[in-house]
């Protein structure tokens, strides 16, 4: 039982020494020499990425160790969920690790101090010059207390906030764990939240890239329908998965207890689902979109897998949990080998190579 409490707990220790040790340029120097990945290098969305490899969404919520990251092997950041309004999310216990698994369960639902909150702070790291080199994408969710109808201005209104302060846009419409949000990745609903979003940015000087959330949940039409949607609406590239809501039965009893904990599932058991989706995003956009492949990506095969299902780019959370930073630079050199070993010149080869 103290495992079940404490995952929520872990978490935010871990994330207290990144934010106090990881961001001093001593603590840095230190997580760099034990953790650094090689490069390998990419360009996607018109931007440089060393490698592959990034941070997936929920694990930095308030971009609270942003420059940190870095140091432990990640060429790139997804900071959020931020929402407009701040809001506490579920009550806790609401993360649970089935480690036979190596899965997770959480209902948090975007517990984060809100976008306000969140451009202040980044506001403050930037004028500090405390602001890393790598890109960095901006997750963005609909508040609790917002409905549906008026999701459009709730998004449009924290993408307007964090403008300035990501290089590219995650638009969240997938969680589990906020009511109806789901609902979003509809026709309807989609097409007005995007259109809000795209005058947004019309309004800017600066392009930036938009990229729409997935769940695995969905059926195929309807994931084509919004594929269609998005791409007329000014979506640059998806982001294929969320967490699940589906389970199966595990063998073992810890893990059946977090199994039948509400929220969404993460880690292993999603590996398979978030390989087919990317590949289908791939054939359905004939390759022409960028994607971004998370879900059970905790080791070189899983990633390599990714890439040639046709994601440009990959994320990782629940591994981070498992195995600690050191799954990151593992991953990349494995990858660099996998290059190697295929005779390709660079990783872009590898993308999409199963279906050639
Ligand atoms: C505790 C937790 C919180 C998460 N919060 C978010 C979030 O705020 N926004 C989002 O788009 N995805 C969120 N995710 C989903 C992850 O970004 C990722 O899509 C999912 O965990 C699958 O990757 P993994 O198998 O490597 O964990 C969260 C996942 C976990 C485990």
């Amino acid at each position: 039982m103290l495992g079940l409490i404490d995952s929520e707990k872990a978490h935010s220790l871990g994330i207290s020494a990144l934010t106090n040790f990881g961001q001093t340029s001593v603590g840095s120097k230190i997580l760099d020499s034990i953790y650094h990945a090689p490069e390998l290098p990419t360009k996607v969305f018109g931007m440089d990425f060393q490698h592959p490899l990034g941070l997936a969404a929920g694990f930095d919520k308030k971009a609270q160790a942003l420059s940190a990251w870095p140091s432990l092997g990640f060429s790139w950041i997804e900071y959020g969920g931020v929402t407009r309004f701040p809001q506490d999310g579920n009550p806790k216990p609401r993360m649970f690790r089935a480690n036979k698994e190596n899965a997770l369960v959480n209902r948090m639902g975007f517990n984060n101090p809100g976008s306000i909150a969140v451009r202040d702070s980044l506001l403050e790291r930037k004028s500090k010059g405390q602001w890393p080199n790598n890109p960095i994408a901006a997750n963005i969710g609909r508040s609790k207390k917002v409905s549906n109808e008026d999701a459009p201005d709730d998004y449009a209104s924290t993408l307007d906030v964090l403008w300035d302060f990501s290089d590219l846009f995650v638009l969240n419409v997938s969680s589990p764990n906020t009511p109806g949000l789901r609902e979003l990745q509809g026709e309807e609903h989609l097409s007005k939240v995007l259109e809000a979003c795209s005058n947004i940015r019309d309004r800017k000087k600066n392009f930036k890239p938009m990229l729409l959330k997935f769940s695995p949940d969905m059926e195929d039409e309807i994931l084509f329908n919004s594929v269609e949607t998005a791409m007329n609406s000014g979506i640059n590239g998806f982001v294929a998965t969320n967490t699940t809501l589906s389970r199966y039965v595990p063998k073992n009893s810890q893990s059946r207890s977090v199994f039948a904990q509400t929220g969404g599932l993460s880690g292993r058991p999603l590996k398979a689902r978030s390989l087919e989706v990317v590949s289908m995003l791939y054939d359905y956009t004939d390759s022409k979109v960028p994607l971004v492949g998370v879900g059970g990506i905790d080791s070189v095969d899983s990633a390599w897998d990714m890439i040639n299902s046709g994601a440009s780019l990959i994320q990782l959370y629940s591994a981070l949990v498992f195995q600690g930073p050191s799954v990151v630079s593992h991953i990349i050199k494995g990858l660099k080998k996998k290059i190697y070993e295929n005779n390709f010149s660079s990783i872009d080869e590898a993308v999409g190579y199963y279906h050639k």
